[in-house]
């Protein structure tokens, strides 16, 4: 089976039981306060978990881009990677336990034609937080035929909440047996011929601020399929780097070093997803160039960490360009914008390639020199990090392997001094989190929208969003626009933003396609296919914008509006730091 047959048989499926297709998310989120990247497909969908209407219903399947460095580490071997696509059906309120493991188990079953006597399930086997093990799912499966020796409990399988509260449940994951031999009569997720295919959240709790769990008015569902991981299984291979989607890939690497895969697999393995991220990260509508900030430092350390792999295949320069070349074709068809942006995501990686290819070699010999008379500690790798653009990351992997270990809150703690990294790069930067619904945030949100049509009617209608970053303190917001604001201009937009919070405007939103909402002229990301619903929120009569909310009800809640800091973010885009108070 390929790919793009997998995901039609998924949509199908799920389409006949009242799904409706909505489109992927973009990889970089908008309005949310903590987080760098999508990382699962309900990051997108957090304001319909909790309650929003979707204007598409309470059934939806997706396939969704999703981008962890959490388990960066882990990529190298057969079947984890930083970029990855993940399927989904959705229930808003709408149905349960029990159809969603039918479902699940008629997909893999029927549909997919997987051996059961090859499938392992794990369940929620209860924590300190939440006692009771999820045993109405254990027996939804057990209805399903599949043997109680084949059922884990396992106390970490939990989802969420997005923040500090909000929704989450327990989760019961299916595994394939890719193992030696028969799959073992019990099942044990420990046992590394087990993979994780499948993940059904069962999102039935409600976290509160006082970290109790309350039974949820409106029950979820959330599922996670992993493309790659389930396309290898249907295809009899025991690693992901086999498939149709990375052969292209691992084919060019053998060609540009000479070497083959078997040679060096894990080298292999970290060229072609890391240069394979880095292609979705820039091709992404919302694409952002690499930097020593926030997704930007992300992006960098992705194609500085497989510059150095590729190295040590014997591959010294200009590759990257190349492996572009063949990642576009695999996905073209699917998400358009990769071709659309090909020649900035190629001339990007060039420029990073040829930046760090002229301190690469000079760094290893700093590095080797300073490793081998046992000199190598926080400082130094901070200096490897200012002077030779080694990501720390990347050091303390490299320290790793010769058995030093640095610690990497002093490093942070030098970065955080030299100010080269924000607040959000030494601070977890690469850890998951989701926006809250807190009421700041929700005034800061809406503060955003009025912020965006003050700056567009001061500046010019050139002026577009590029992300933002919203959480409980403040906004940060990146739009399009060529020189540094005056003090006059900001001066402006200040006292327009403020004085739509003074009219006490009421806010309300329009569900429209996505034609509707541009021929009513409302702003906003047009990411969404033609003809797919979309919300419009109305700030009165000041502002429309395409957005999924939350937002309070009426500007007069939001208190006074300054503008804090306006800054350069990138070529052609500026970023304003503004409070409520
Ligand atoms: N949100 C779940 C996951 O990412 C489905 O595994």
């Amino acid at each position: 089976m390929t790919s793009s047959e997998l995901k039609t048989q998924f949509f199908k499926y799920f389409e006949a039981r009242g799904h409706k297709i909505i489109d992927s998310a973009s990889l970089l989120p908008d309005n949310d306060p903590t987080v760098l990247f999508t990382t699962a497909g309900m990051h997108p969908l957090v304001p319909y978990l909790m309650g929003e209407k979707h204007p598409e219903g309470t059934r939806l399947v997706n396939v969704q881009k999703c981008l962890r460095t959490g388990d960066i580490d882990e990529v190298g071997d057969a079947t984890h990677h930083t970029f990855f696509e993940m399927l989904g059906n959705w229930s808003l309120g709408d149905y349960f336990k029990k159809e969603v493991i039918e479902f699940s188990t008629e997909f893999l079953l029927g549909i997919l034609k997987l051996d059961k006597e090859k499938i392992g399930i794990s369940i929620f086997g209860g924590n300190d937080d939440v006692k009771e093990a999820d045993t109405e799912s254990e027996n939804h499966w057990l209805d399903q035929g599949f043997d109680k020796k084949r059922i884990q409990h396992i106390k970490e399988n939990w989802w969420g909440p997005a923040g500090e509260t909000g929704p989450c449940g327990p989760d019961t994951e299916m595994f394939y047996w890719t193992g030696q031999g028969e799959a073992p009569e019990v099942f044990d997720e420990n046992d590394e011929g087990w993979v994780e295919i499948w993940n059904d959240v069962l999102m039935q709790y409600n976290k509160t601020a006082d970290g109790k769990y309350e039974t949820l008015k409106q029950q979820n569902i959330d599922t996670g399929m992993g493309l790659e991981r389930t396309l290898a299984v249907l295809n009899g291979l025991d690693d992901n780097y086999l498939t149709e989607l990375f052969q292209p890939i691992i084919k060019k690497i053998e060609e540009l070093s000479g070497k083959k895969y078997e040679d060096d697999k894990r080298s292999f393995r970290i060229v072609a997803d890391h240069i394979r991220s880095a292609v979705f990260v820039m091709g992404d509508p919302k694409g952002i160039t690499p930097s020593n900030k926030d997704q930007g430092y992300v992006l960098r350390r992705l194609i500085r960490r497989a510059i150095r792999f590729a190295k040590k295949l014997g591959i010294d320069k200009n590759f990257t360009s190349e492996l572009v070349e063949v990642i576009i074709p695999i996905y073209q068809d699917d998400y358009s914008e990769l071709k659309d942006n090909k020649s900035f995501i190629i001339s990007e990686l060039i420029k990073e390639e040829e930046k760090f290819i002229e301190t690469l070699e000079k760094g290893l010999q700093v590095f080797d020199k300073l490793s081998s008379q046992n000199k190598l500690d926080e400082k130094t790798a901070f200096v490897l990090f200012t002077t030779y653009g080694f990501p720390v990351e990347m050091t303390l992997e490299m320290a790793a392997d010769k058995n030093i270990k640095l610690d990497k809150t002093k490093i942070d703690k030098e970065l955080k001094q030299h100010q080269e990294l924000s607040r959000t790069a030494s601070a977890g930067m690469f850890k998951g989190g989701l926006a809250d619904d807190s009421d700041n945030t929700k005034r800061h949100h809406t503060a955003a929208h009025l912020m965006l049509e003050a700056l567009r009617r001061i500046l010019g209608d050139h002026v577009e969003q590029k992300g933002s970053n919203i959480n409980e303190d403040r906004i940060r917001f990146d739009f399009s626009h060529p020189d540094k604001l005056t003090d006059e201009q900001k001066q402006q937009v200040e006292d327009i933003v403020n004085e739509q919070i003074q009219r006490k405007l009421p806010i309300h939103f329009e569900e429209m396609t996505v034609d509707e909402a541009k021929k009513i002229g409302a702003t906003g990301v047009f990411e969404h296919k033609y003809g797919d619903k979309v919300k419009v929120y109305f700030m009165g009569d000041f502002s429309k914008e395409i957005c999924g909310g939350p937002h309070v009800d009426n500007t007069g809640k939001l208190g006074g509006f300054k503008i804090k800091k306006e800054q350069s973010s990138s070529a052609g885009v500026r970023r304003i730091k503004a409070t409520l108070n």
